[in-house]
């Protein structure tokens, strides 16, 4: 069933939800309406349970509270939004998407929001509630498959609902699904999710948005002369893709490409990955999944903008016809690449999509990409680590995170360590040593985007998380979604 959400005007004490989630800021305990209406409705207990459980309206704190049957609801979950004073867009998205997820059971079909004033932008709350409600459980059977799934979610207002609201909020839905389109992606196991289905998911975000799409198969990536991607591909039996799809508005200001890194699994190739944590190299598609999310968000939010995504994907296998280090290649670009590490495919596969993306005459190309385990070692798991060769682009970049509520943190194209990539052989070798890891991969890919400005993102971290925090269920994130649409909308309005 689909998740229905909607404004709905009148009082939070008869609303009929299965969980009533009321947000109050912090120190206003006493002052919240909905709080007041509700301990009246409940003949009294709740003001002082609330102080007895220490709440007080900080951060991300929760108190659940049963109703017994006093009103329609069964269950109420008062949350703390934090400070009145600062509340920005990406606290109140992370906390609510939180609450929702929290108010979440196995018997929960609808939940109610109570949101004190004044009212945060309801394209955030649209956004987190499609984000908090997100699981993945379609391999679920029997006693694992849910045994309710949440229907409806109603958004409280006190006014009249105008359709400006209306709108904003169906944005924000709308948003929230496509980052459940990335999330999905990154789920989905590896035999099931491959180059060719992957390019299915394109395909019908083209469908749903009227987006040109174009797709070249193992042949048609070899004719095109992107013979990185296809040596890369060529030890799988699963045939590598390279994707494009196309939104061209009539209105644009700014030629936009984005790239993302489509290995549906990576296994090393010959420079096979150890067994532990294998698996989690299905998510090695993540920067795919990431523009796809943001293309099927683009088709919602309608920028100003012309965008390209483009996504190189392949698996990476060892077999009898798989590339070995000491292998040279050719490349879109026309630079030769001596292979060191067939674990270090990621940079090849982008270097010719990157090639392709200078081919299309853009203003600014970003790509994003689960590169390097050097990004995890530097920022950790949560943030990305991101490149640029423009101070601008990188600021903008900066602002996008924050308003998304996603951590990038910027990191130096150090040129004293391009020396690493210099080839006895070849124009280039693709690898350099351990040290700085995450840099010389972005050195390497520097090499094929000629002078166009130029943002690469290393999102090997925040993309698969361990558990719930926030915004971001366990598993896939979709992280990089929300960062990539503030971006182009604030490119489109700059
Ligand atoms: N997909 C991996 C990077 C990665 C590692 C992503 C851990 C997420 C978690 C990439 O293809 C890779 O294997 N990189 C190598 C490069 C090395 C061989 C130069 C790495 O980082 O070890
Ligand atoms: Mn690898
Ligand atoms: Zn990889």
């Amino acid at each position: 069933m689909t998740l229905s959400v909607q404004l709905v005007s009148g009082a939070t004490t008869d609303n009929g939800a299965d969980a009533l989630i009321i947000g109050v800021f912090a120190g206003t305990v006493g002052d919240s309406d909905a709080l007041l209406a509700l301990e009246d409705a409940l003949g009294g207990g709740l003001l002082s349970h609330l102080k007895a459980s220490e709440f007080d309206g900080k951060l991300e704190q929760q108190v659940d509270v049963p109703t017994f049957g006093r009103v329609k609801s069964r269950r109420l979950l008062v949350v703390g939004l934090g400070p009145k004073a600062d509340a920005d867009t990406a606290r109140i998205r992370s906390v609510l998407a939180g609450a929702v997820r929290a108010a979440q059971s196995s018997t929960t079909k609808s939940i109610a929001l109570s949101l004190p004033s004044p009212l945060p932008s309801l394209r955030a709350v649209g956004e987190a509630v499609v984000l908090g409600a997100y699981r993945f459980s379609r391999y679920f059977t029997g006693e694992r498959k849910p045994k309710a799934e949440l229907a409806k979610v109603s958004v409280l207002v006190s006014g009249k609902v105008t359709s400006e609201q209306k709108k904003q909020l169906d944005i924000g839905v709308a948003v929230g699904h496509a980052v459940g389109i990335a999330r999905d992606a990154v789920n989905e196991p590896p035999n099931e999710l491959y180059p060719e289905t992957l390019a299915q998911i394109a395909h019908s975000i083209g469908k749903d948005h009227g987006f040109k799409v174009k797709v070249l198969d193992k042949k048609g990536i070899l004719a095109a002369g992107m013979l990185l991607h296809y040596a890369v591909g060529q030890g799988s039996t699963n045939e590598p893709r390279f994707i494009h799809l196309s939104y061209v508005p009539k209105k644009k200001k700014k030629k936009l490409v984005f790239v993302g890194k489509g290995l549906t699994f990576d296994s090393g190739g010959l420079c096979i990955k150890p067994a532990a944590g294998m698996g989690e190299m299905k998510s090695d598609m993540a920067g795919a999944a990431a523009v796809l999310g943001l293309m099927a968000a683009v088709g919602v939010t309608k920028p100003e903008v012309e965008l390209h995504v483009l996504v190189g994907a392949a698996e990476n296998m060892p077999d009898g016809s798989a590339y070995r280090p000491a292998d040279v290649f050719g490349s879109l670009d026309g630079k030769t690449v001596e292979i060191v590490n067939t674990d270090a495919e990621g940079r090849l596969v982008l270097a010719d999509a990157l090639a392709y993306a200078v081919k299309l005459k853009p203003d600014v190309i970003v790509d994003a990409a689960t590169l390097t385990g050097a990004a995890l070692v530097a920022l950790g798991k949560t943030c990305s680590a991101f490149y640029a060769t423009d101070d601008k682009l990188a600021s903008l970049l900066e602002a996008s995170a924050k308003e998304a509520g996603e951590s990038f943190w910027r990191m130096p194209l150090l040129d004293e360590l391009s020396e690493q990539l210099k080839s006895d052989i070849a124009d280039l070798k693709h690898t350099g040593d351990r040290w700085g890891g995450s840099i010389t991969a972005a050195l390497f890919l520097r090499e094929f985007v000629g002078k166009v400005p130029w943002v690469h993102c290393d999102i090997a971290g925040p993309v698969l998380a361990e558990r719930a925090r926030g915004m971001y269920p366990k598993g896939g994130t979709g992280h990089a979604v929300l960062t990539f649409l503030e971006f182009v909308e604030r490119l489109a309005n700059s």
